[in-house]
């Protein structure tokens, strides 16, 4: 039996890297997920790989969370599949260099659409299905270190990811009504496509796994537990937490 039999999920950025690991564990944990990405074709053969490995059901569509016709598009069709939906993980992200001065605004309004605004956009199309249903649901936003410190290179990313903590505490007490509980994982570092330039010189890995408490650069699984924990029933007093996953790099 699994920890969530019975229930459904949706997935924003599950074509790869933290996503299609959450959209994994979550599958394997007995529910339906609807995988859902900008990258449509990746999404698409995500989910039949995670079908194929777990045996759950699970859809694939190509989703631009910067987009309200998309995301309701989805939430109706997750609806269709699974005959409802619990579980929301605003997981879609992106990173772009935004040094100061000299701020390329072009790069911080495409972050914020995509990290802080997108989110909010998916949370308003899932919460009316939540609060028909009326027994509850649970939200996970992905935010990051970068929304306890700073990053001097990634301004807006830093922005984006303190906003949805933001997002994160308000939407919990605006919810908790509907015991639809709201919760935010803020991963560390993580091996992903996202950050792999990051490391890819042996030099600066080095001088990155020196940073990280544990000592390592972490598998995308490590963020999946996180999620899991949060949206299962081991976490039914917790709301507008924050779970850090980053081996003590905030604490050090
Ligand atoms: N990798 C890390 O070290 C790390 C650390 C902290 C937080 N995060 C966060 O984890 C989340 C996932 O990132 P990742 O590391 O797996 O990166 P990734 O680049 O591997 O995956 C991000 C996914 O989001 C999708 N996406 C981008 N824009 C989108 C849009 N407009 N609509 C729908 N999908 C879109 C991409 O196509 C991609 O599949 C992000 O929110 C990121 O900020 C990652």
């Amino acid at each position: 039996m699994g920890m969530l039999d019975g229930r459904s999920a949706l997935v924003t950025g599950a074509a790869r890297g933290n996503g299609a690991a959450i959209a994994r564990l979550l599958a394997a944990e007995g529910a339906g997920v609807a995988l859902v990405d900008i990258d449509g074709h990746e999404v698409v053969a995500e989910a039949a790989r995670i079908t194929d490995a777990t045996g759950a059901r699970t859809f694939g569509a190509r989703v631009d969370v910067c987009h309200a016709a998309d995301i309701e598009a989805a939430v109706a069709q997750a609806v269709d599949a699974f005959g409802r939906i619990d579980i929301l993980v605003n997981n879609a992200g992106v990173l772009f260099d935004t040094p100061l001065p000299g701020l390329d605004m072009r790069l911080w309004e495409k972050t914020l659409a995509v990290n802080l605004t997108g989110p909010l956009r998916c949370i308003d199309a899932v919460v009316p299905e939540l609060i028909k249903q009326g027994d509850g649901g649970a939200i996970v936003n992905i935010t990051s270190i970068a929304a306890s410190i700073g990053f001097d290179d990634y301004v807006a990313y830093c922005a984006s990811k303190a906003g949805l903590m933001g997002v994160t505490r308000a939407a919990a007490l605006a919810l908790a009504p509907h015991r639809i509980r709201v919760n935010a994982v803020a991963p560390g570092i993580i091996d992903t496509d996202m950050t792999k330039g990051l490391y890819a010189d042996p030099a600066a890995a080095a001088a990155i796994i020196e940073r990280i408490p544990l000592g390592y650069i972490a598998d995308p699984v490590e963020v999946a537990k996180a999620v899991l924990y949060l949206v299962s029933d081991l976490s039914t007093y917790v709301t507008g937490t924050e779970l850090l996953v980053d081996a003590g790099y905030v604490v050090r």
